[in-house]
């Protein structure tokens, strides 16, 4: 995306300081300025619902909700394939399950009422054909003006080639066959995300 940045992106991942990013005590596996545009986010959107796939140990959810705190407004849906002890908050719901399962995805949708505005984040199996699933599942929850965020799509751009093909080449096929969505540019401001070409806006 930014080739001037190729060094340093390669430099800052494979320091793996991602993996001890902490938000209030609890792993957060992000960049701390996707966290930043996250906020921004949330502010502009005030979503009723997160819908977060790949929970881990639950520090984005926390983070999450603590930023719905702030708004008075909002509740997290996080969902993974692996249950473990988490934080716990009252605006977040932990489902364990496929977040590729038709299954896991009629267990979300009670949770969203007629009217809510919603808002997706996938950030569990990164490769290209799960994440793929994904996007053809949830995107129909988006609401207009709202995101799907797809995480690490700097899986092979330029980070661990060897696990291509990843969540960028899932956004790539997903994209032509659907115009309501576009990737929001202005979401490359901080020039280092760990989200390139993910941030994809809900137009109509
Ligand atoms: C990158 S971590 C999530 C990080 C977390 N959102 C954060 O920011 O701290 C990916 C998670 O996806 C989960 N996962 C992997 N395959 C999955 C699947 N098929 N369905 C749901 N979750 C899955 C893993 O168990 C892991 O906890």
């Amino acid at each position: 995306m930014f080739d001037f940045m190729t060094p340093f992106y390669l430099h800052y991942y494979n320091s793996h300081a991602w993996m001890d990013t902490y938000w209030m005590g609890h792993p957060v596996y992000k960049c701390p300025l996707d966290l930043f545009l996250y906020q921004e986010i949330l502010f502009s959107v005030k979503p009723d619902v997160i819908v977060e796939c790949g929970t881990n140990q639950g520090g984005s959810a926390l983070y999450l909700a603590h930023m719905c705190d702030l708004m008075n407004k909002g509740r997290i849906v996080t969902v993974d394939i692996v249950e473990v002890e988490r934080p716990k908050h009252d605006r977040i719901t932990y489902l364990t399950g496929d977040s590729a399962s038709v299954d896991t995805l009629n267990r979300v949708k009670p949770f969203i009422n007629p009217g809510d505005v919603v808002l997706v984040i996938l950030d569990s199996d990164h490769t290209e054909q799960h994440v793929y699933k994904e996007l053809m599942l949830y995107h129909q929850l988006v609401t207009v003006g709202s995101y799907i965020i797809v995480e690490d799509t700097i899986v092979g751009h330029p980070v661990i080639p060897e696990l291509l093909p990843g969540p960028m080449e899932a956004v790539g096929r997903f994209l032509p066959d659907h115009g309501e969505f576009i990737i929001d540019m202005n979401k490359h401001k901080f020039h280092l995300t760990f989200n390139p070409n993910g941030y994809l806006l809900r137009v109509k």
